[in-house]
């Protein structure tokens, strides 16, 4: 559910939205609505489109994961950005939070994960050389098979495999990436490594719920069944329920929006659990990249978007929420909160200890925690400050699910309401040719002169 009464106006709220402002918006997200629906049946906004079809995947998916998983003691994946966080997120959302840590049988006998989502020399050269490679399956990950970052790595990656295990070097490789594009695929094709497809257009930081996320999901044994079903029953949610009251993307798009135009220009995402930490890094690259636009639809310079916060709680009360209380008025703040956590911690109570810590005994972290959310949040009410709040019923594939398609759908709804392209990303593609200039890529010269007449090195 979502609980966005700290958004409203209230006597302690009085910079709140009223309903009627809320309301104001709902022509607005019908067209956007209808629009939506007209561009999903004309090829776009594949992140919901394609649903069933990977629902279709999921036994080809689970019969590869299955194999690889009896073969393979760790997993690394290969990639950067909409290829790396999704896979992240949901590892650390649904598996033991120190998964790798444990031992074969309380995994499941699943490999461990590691997803190497920079090209720091330090890091890459420890992993190899902490990694038993014999053992080891590298997923890569590359939608446009040519990202720089990507490419290095597997090129690493494919030298050390191949003085390691010789010949058999291809079957600790399997390639997600396009299906006739990149230059990922035809090395994938002539080098005979397993090979699963990153659907056409599907952007990267919407493209979790395709082989991109569902493979290593699945590998580590995730419900990625239940990951679509959640995924599935969110979308037809969404569809086909109209006004914003009752639509939560359309309620989340038009708070955001409205507060955007009150001068909110950041958006804090603070989930209170610290399964949800890297969901704070997925969600930060979905709503910066979808909306942080130069341009709007007919071209005018509008420079839109929310820079996005990732913060964690209770860990950030000690650090952020000093600045969310009393520093600009600038934040908009969303909680997300789990209902009942999987596992339950009780506070021992000592009657030898000091008598000002009994209040803690008997009970129990996540009261504590639940306490701490709630203190933080009458904080910010009373100092007039907009906040709301994601409740998850519990933490597990299907609500997962549920959850990143509500993202990834208010952000649409955003992007209608701002009238810009979400599912571009001109500024990053920018930064990819000139690295591809600066590193002496063949056809890049004009570019790489460019660059340093400017003096930018
Ligand atoms: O969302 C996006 O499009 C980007 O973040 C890409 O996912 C990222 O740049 C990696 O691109 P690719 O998968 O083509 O290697």
């Amino acid at each position: 559910g979502i609980d966005y009464t700290g958004m409203m106006n209230s006597p302690q709220n009085p910079s709140g939205l009223t309903k009627e402002e809320l309301l104001s918006l709902q022509n607005a997200l019908d067209q956007a609505q209808t629009s939506l629906e007209e561009r999903r049946e004309a090829g776009e906004l594949d992140f919901s489109k394609l649903l069933d079809s990977m629902k279709a995947q999921v036994p080809g998916i689970i019969k590869y994961a299955d194999t690889a998983a009896a073969n393979f003691e760790n997993l690394v994946v290969l990639g950067i950005g909409g290829s790396a966080l999704g896979p992240l997120a949901v590892q650390q959302a649904l598996n033991h939070y120190y998964y790798n840590e444990l031992p074969p049988e309380k995994r499941g006998y699943r490999p461990r994960l590691y997803v190497v989502d920079n090209i720091d020399p330090v890091r890459f050269k420890e992993l190899l050389e902490m990694l038993d490679l014999r053992k080891t399956l590298f997923n890569v990950i590359s939608k446009s098979g040519n990202t720089s970052e990507t490419m290095a790595q597997f090129l690493i990656v494919r030298d050390n495999l191949r003085r390691v295990c010789g010949d058999t070097y291809g079957e600790h490789i399997v390639v997600t990436t396009d299906k006739e594009k990149g230059n990922l695929l035809p090395i994938a094709l002539k080098e005979g490594f397993q090979r699963f497809v990153i659907p056409g257009g599907i952007g990267g930081r919407f493209s979790e719920l395709t082989p991109v996320g569902l493979l290593a999901a699945a590998i580590c044994g995730i419900d990625i069944a239940q990951l679509l079903e959640g995924a599935l029953s969110m979308d037809r949610r969404i569809r086909e329920t109209q006004g914003v009251l009752l639509n939560p993307a359309q309620l989340r798009a038009a708070l955001a929006h409205h507060l955007w135009q009150k001068g909110k220009t950041i958006s804090v995402f603070m989930p209170y659990a610290d399964s949800l930490k890297t969901m704070a890094d997925w969600y930060a690259q979905l709503w910066a990249e979808s909306l942080g636009k130069r341009y709007d639809r007919q071209g005018r310079e509008v420079h839109a978007g929310q820079t996005p916060v990732k913060a964690l709680g209770v860990t950030d009360q000690h650090s952020q929420v000093q600045l969310y209380v009393e520093g600009p008025d600038d934040k908009v703040i969303t909680f997300v909160t789990i209902g009942n956590f999987k596992e339950s911690q009780v506070i021992p109570l000592d009657p030898e200890l000091p008598e000002d810590i009994h209040f803690l005994g008997g009970r129990t972290l996540e009261e504590l925690l639940f306490a701490e959310q709630k203190a933080t949040e009458y904080a910010l009410t009373l100092a007039g400050r907009q906040h709301q709040k994601i409740i998850l019923s519990k933490l597990d594939a299907y609500n997962l699910g549920q959850l990143l398609l509500l993202l990834e759908w208010e952000t649409a709804y955003m992007g209608e309401l701002l009238n810009i392209n979400a599912y571009d990303q001109p500024g990053v593609e920018e930064g990819k040719n000139g690295t591809y200039a600066l590193m002496g890529r063949k056809g890049y010269d004009v570019r790489k002169r460019e660059i340093e007449e400017y003096g930018k090195i």
